[in-house]
């Protein structure tokens, strides 16, 4: 019996893994090597320095921290733009309705996102007040597949693990719902989300 739900962000309720990517390969254009959706797969998920990271390792490049602090600042600011246009229609499908219908049978919902910008764009979605609690980037310090996030989320709701269910739709995501005991529904695809409890397209299903 699920007590508590616990959904990710970006990818789940709503659909800005594009605008990570856009901004994101604006940067590798600029460093000249090529940065396809496949990568882009790993970037999902992880908080934003661990993804520059991951880039730089794509196109094997060093730099160094400062640099590093600088580009990743450059990449948030191109998002930001991004997603200030954000509204209603850019939520995934489903969303809402299967919010109304937690809520309804009184079941906890919380956020557990990497994303320092989730606030804001909850804000722009107009659906801040739809959770009993909010854990994102600013929160925790250890990133997906590390458990953190969703400890904290369940421990807000005032649940055990073995009562929450996380919604995902990040490999690095999926693994620490896992390691943090609770069941996992994936979003995406079965061959891309292989630890998940089950996998489904999107909320729209449920
Ligand atoms: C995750 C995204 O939700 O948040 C990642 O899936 C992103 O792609 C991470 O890097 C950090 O987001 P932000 O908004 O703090 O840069
Ligand atoms: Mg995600």
């Amino acid at each position: 019996q699920m007590k508590g739900a616990i959904f990710d962000l970006d990818g789940v309720i709503v659909d800005t893994a594009k605008y990570h990517f856009l901004a994101w390969r604006s940067l590798t254009e600029e460093l000249g090597f090529e940065f396809t959706e496949e990568h882009n797969e790993r970037l999902k998920g992880v908080s934003r320095m661990t993804s520059l990271d991951i880039l730089l390792e794509i196109g094997n490049l060093e730099f160094t921290e400062a640099k590093k602090l600088e580009m990743a600042g450059k990449k948030n600011r191109l998002y930001v733009e991004y997603i200030s246009q954000l509204d209603q229609s850019e939520l995934m499908p489903g969303v809402k309705e299967y919010l109304k219908r937690l809520r309804k049978r009184g079941v906890g919902i919380a956020l557990g996102s990497a994303s320092k910008n989730a606030l804001f764009i909850l804000d722009k979605l107009n659906i801040a007040r739809m959770f009993d609690a909010v854990i994102d980037g600013n929160k925790v310090s250890r990133a997906k597949p590390d458990p953190e996030v969703f400890q904290t989320a369940c421990h807000e709701l005032g649940l055990q693990p073995r009562e929450c269910v996380v919604f995902e739709d990040a490999q690095a995501g999926v693994a620490a719902g896992k390691a943090a005991g609770m069941q996992v529904v994936g979003i995406g695809k079965p061959e891309v989300l292989r630890e998940a409890d089950l996998v489904i397209t999107g909320l729209h299903e449920l």
